[in-house]
């Protein structure tokens, strides 16, 4: 069995390199011939745990390409281009579609295709046209096709890509069959089986839609918490001991704010998609207005603490950079808006391990360098700490942070993740909102 994977991005690399590693041929094609080169030298410019490993590990073995010809005798399709929003913000779908148009004149018979990129109900069916009108395939006959959405999450995806359940869902019901039988042969995952393309395409943006306003529910908890000094996660924790339909009431974490590629436009997707059917996407619009406030609350009680202390600040560090944990993926990050707005005050230092000083100099339109940990921890008055990667050691935090010989520093943890992990000293306050 030949797999080609089509868009190796974030999404497609993770999925070629475990397919691969699991003993399974694969090739990757992608528009993008910088990318294939890179992939081609067994490189690539995503930080995932574990991937490494793997990208050494397969180098010789994944052939990548950007010409779809070279995909005509594979037996299996896995489309994962980039799905972004337009402008306007709505779904700009048009990848896919070309997808469709450059896959139809290549088919070879009852070949499988499988469409994992997040779309708006509707889109797999539309491709399916695009194969059986303009090159007169038969689904069910010619060539079998279904949606399995993309599940996994950033900083834990290659975990998460072979572990977790796979929704199958398709108009045709051999389709449904053989792409279960894929996955379970490539994966041996559960799949769970739905009996339409629209409903598969839904689950996605379910799960995303349900992750970004839960969160926004844990972030506008944290609002009145900071106002009131009252520890979030307490009331988190305790609200969550509360059983409730079949499992318990499940808030998440309240954080520096949502980013990443898929939180920040699959909402959307649902919001512009309830307009369209005349009712209203206002509630999910409100959800990612109050997700896109956390960095400015979170300034503006750094700005507070500044004041009521009477400090004179000169030195920040902003150390955890991506948008979230163990991933170096900058899109939507958080510390991105923050550092916009605090470079014009104060002296910024970073520090990230995985997210390099020119990504963040792109991503923030400012030449900058990174400091080492230690001197961002000893020299700033103010440390904010966007993300927890793995990799920055716990016992340095608290080795640097011992020497910092400042009167007063505030440790701010935007993510709830170093409260009770680490003893802090006398003078340094810590903030978590
Ligand atoms: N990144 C995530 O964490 C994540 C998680 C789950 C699902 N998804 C979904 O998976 C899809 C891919 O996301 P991503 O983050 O990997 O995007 P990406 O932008 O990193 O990758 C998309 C790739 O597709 C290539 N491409 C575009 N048009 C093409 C074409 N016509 N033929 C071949 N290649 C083409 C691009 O060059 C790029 O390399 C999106 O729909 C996204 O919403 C992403």
């Amino acid at each position: 069995m030949k797999i080609a994977v089509i868009g190796v991005g974030y999404i497609g690399t993770i999925i070629s390199q475990v397919i691969s590693s699991n003993g399974f041929e694969v090739i990757g094609v992608d528009s993008s011939k910088k990318n294939i080169d890179k992939l081609s030298k067994g490189k690539c410019d995503i930080q995932e745990p574990g991937l490494e490993k793997l990208l050494k590990k397969n180098k010789s073995k994944i052939k990548y390409y950007s010409d779809y010809s070279y995909a005509k005798d594979c037996d299996v399709f896995l489309v994962t281009v980039g799905t972004p929003l337009t402008k306007n913000l709505k779904a700009n779908l048009s990848e896919v579609k070309n997808v469709a148009k450059c896959l139809a004149p290549i088919l070879k018979d009852k070949a499988i295709v499988c469409l994992k990129s997040t779309v708006l109900p509707g889109t797999t069916e539309e491709f399916c046209k695009i194969i059986s009108n303009n090159f007169k395939k038969k689904i069910g006959k010619n060539f079998y096709l279904a949606f399995s959405p993309e599940r996994l999450a950033e900083g834990n995806a290659i975990n998460e890509f072979k572990n977790l359940p796979i929704v199958v869902g398709s108009d045709d019901k051999e389709s449904i069959i053989k792409v279960c039988n894929f996955w379970k042969k490539v994966l041996n995952v559960k799949t769970l089986k739905i009996n339409t393309y629209k409903g598969a395409e839904l689950t996605k943006l379910a799960n995303n839609l349900w992750i970004d306003q839960n969160i926004a529910l844990a972030n506008n908890l944290a609002m009145i918490c900071s106002q009131y000094e009252i520890d979030v996660n307490q009331v988190i924790t305790a609200a969550n001991s509360l059983p409730k339909g079949k499992s318990f009431v499940n808030i998440l974490n309240s954080s520096i704010g949502v980013g990443g590629h898929c939180l920040t436009k699959d909402p959307l997707f649902v919001a512009n998609l309830l307009d369209d059917l005349g009712y209203s996407g206002k509630m999910i619009r409100e959800a990612r207005k109050i997700n896109n406030l956390m960095p400015r609350v979170y300034i503006n009680k750094i700005y507070s603490f500044i004041k009521s202390n009477k400090l004179n600040v000169k030195k920040i560090s902003m150390i955890g950079l991506s948008f979230k944990s163990d991933t170096n993926d900058l899109r939507y990050s958080p510390m991105i808006d923050i550092f916009k707005i605090l470079f014009r005050k104060f002296d910024i230092m970073t520090y990230d391990p995985i997210v390099s000083s020119d990504d963040f100099s792109n991503a923030v339109g400012k030449k900058i360098n990174h400091f080492s940990l230690k001197n961002c921890l000893i020299k700033s008055e103010i440390i904010i700490f966007g993300c927890a990667h793995k990799n920055i050691s716990k016992i340095q935090i608290e080795q640097f942070l011992s020497m910092n010989k400042n009167k007063l520093v505030l440790f701010v943890d935007g993510r709830h993740a170093y409260r009770n992990t680490i003893k802090l000293k006398k003078n340094i306050s810590y903030m978590a909102i």
